[in-house]
């Protein structure tokens, strides 16, 4: 079985049409807005209105590159979130179905906090290995909720990330030296009863740092490979403040010369800019950072290797790497991706609040979705007789 070249073959991603200006939200909070644009990193927050969830969000990233889904070669659809519609469906089968994709194929959805798009991909990968002719298709995404008024308020956001996964990608190859960490932890967690979740803040950045020593140390050792000869490290960006201890980390616990240094951080910098503007993706996160990475930058080539970091609290740490394929710029939908963030509007808090207390209840009670926030491509309607109703409209 040979990794060498599978890996990512297109990667999309989707974020509501609304944002919240994150120093309004200091302002509204009590905070100085310079905790939350330099202390935390954020400079916006996408709000995420009843009409949209993972599986709409899911299903619009997704659209833009079904032409290049060859409906005899799929055969893995997986949906990684924490933020799922149902506890026992998978989500994967309702984005099956409002894309129109063939029946014979595999969906799933995989849960593990921050980790599970990572999980997805790896899956997809192992999948394509054994079965070199097939596609898979790993959709990331999450509703990041903590609650008005709460602690991690600050560090909510919402969006999805679709990948194709095949053989002979266009984009980036994924080699087969991944390191894992996992150990189970009381970091962050969400009971089934809320969608609101649990964390405690200062430990879950603690253990990140934790577990990404551990699976960076493992890497260098197993492969004698020093931070100097990657040209970016990539990191989970809960909020881009997290990522930035990553790589300060990386530099107390490893030599790297000031000119990689200042390059690695030159990249970092460009790896974050799209969370600065969506924020907290969860699960899809660290795959938004790839995307605002490779669409900002200009000096990366191919051959290029990336260091990427995955964090799912719980937890479950994995540092994996990949190399840039010739040509991967002319695989990447820059221009959409330019268009959904700066063609979004902007709301108020109170208008942010109205609407965060508008969506689906943890209840059975039937529900109908705000049609003056309806965008995308897909719209979960509302719920009837506890069924959610999804369509498409765009
Ligand atoms: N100007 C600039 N920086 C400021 C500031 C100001 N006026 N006031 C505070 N800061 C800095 C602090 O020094 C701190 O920086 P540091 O982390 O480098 O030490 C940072 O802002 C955050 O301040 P802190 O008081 O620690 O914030 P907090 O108690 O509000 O907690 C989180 C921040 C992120 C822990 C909290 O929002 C949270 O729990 N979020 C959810 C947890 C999460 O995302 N977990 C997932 C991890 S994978």
């Amino acid at each position: 079985m040979t990794y060498s070249a599978i890996g990512i073959d297109r990667i999309s991603m989707y974020t509501p049409a609304y944002f919240l200006d994150i120093r309004q939200l200091a302002v509204a909070r009590g905070v100085d807005p310079d905790k939350f644009t330099i202390g935390i990193g954020q400079d916006q927050q996408a709000v995420i209105p009843g009409s949209q969830d993972v599986v709409t969000m899911g299903a619009t990233a997704a659209l833009r590159m079904l032409d290049d889904i060859d409906p005899d070669r799929l055969g893995l659809v997986i949906l990684g979130t924490e933020s799922g519609v149902d506890a026992s469906k998978a989500g994967a089968l309702y984005i099956h179905d409002l894309l129109g994709l063939p029946h014979s194929v595999r969906c799933m959805e995989i849960k593990e906090a921050c980790f599970g798009g990572t999980a997805g991909l790896m899956t997809a990968r192992d999948y394509v290995a054994a079965h070199p002719d097939k596609q898979a298709l790993v959709i990331a995404a999450d509703v990041a909720r903590y609650g008005l008024g709460s602690g991690g308020e600050v560090t909510q956001g919402g969006g999805a990330v679709a990948m194709l996964v095949s053989s002979n990608p266009r984009i980036l190859e994924l080699d087969d030296d991944t390191c894992v960490y996992s150990g189970s932890i009381q970091d962050f967690w969400r009971p089934v009863y809320t969608d609101e979740a649990l964390a405690r803040g200062k430990y879950s950045t603690e253990q990140y740092l934790e577990f990404f020593e551990h699976v960076w140390l493992d890497y260098a050792a197993r492969t004698g490979r020093s931070a100097s000869e990657f040209a970016a490290f990539l990191y989970h960006l809960p909020y881009t403040k997290m990522g930035a201890k990553g790589l300060k980390r990386l530099f107390e616990i490893t030599e790297v010369c000031d000119e990689a240094r200042s390059l690695l951080e030159e990249r970092f910098n460009k790896s974050i800019q799209y969370s600065r503007r969506v924020g907290n993706v969860y699960t899809g996160s660290l795959y938004l950072g790839l995307i605002s990475l490779l669409e900002l930058d200009d000096t990366l080539q191919a051959d290029d290797e990336l260091v990427l970091f995955s964090y799912g609290s719980g937890a479950v740490g994995e540092l994996f790497t990949g190399r840039l394929v010739e040509g991967y710029r002319a695989a990447l939908y820059s221009e959409e991706h330019a268009a959904i963030l700066d063609n979004r509007r902007q709301v108020s808090v109170e208008e942010y609040e109205r609407i965060f207390n508008n969506v689906a209840p943890y209840s059975p009670q039937d529900y109908v979705a705000d049609e003056k926030y309806f965008c995308g491509s897909f719209v979960l309607e509302g719920v009837e007789g506890q069924e959610r109703k999804y369509k498409r409209i765009g």
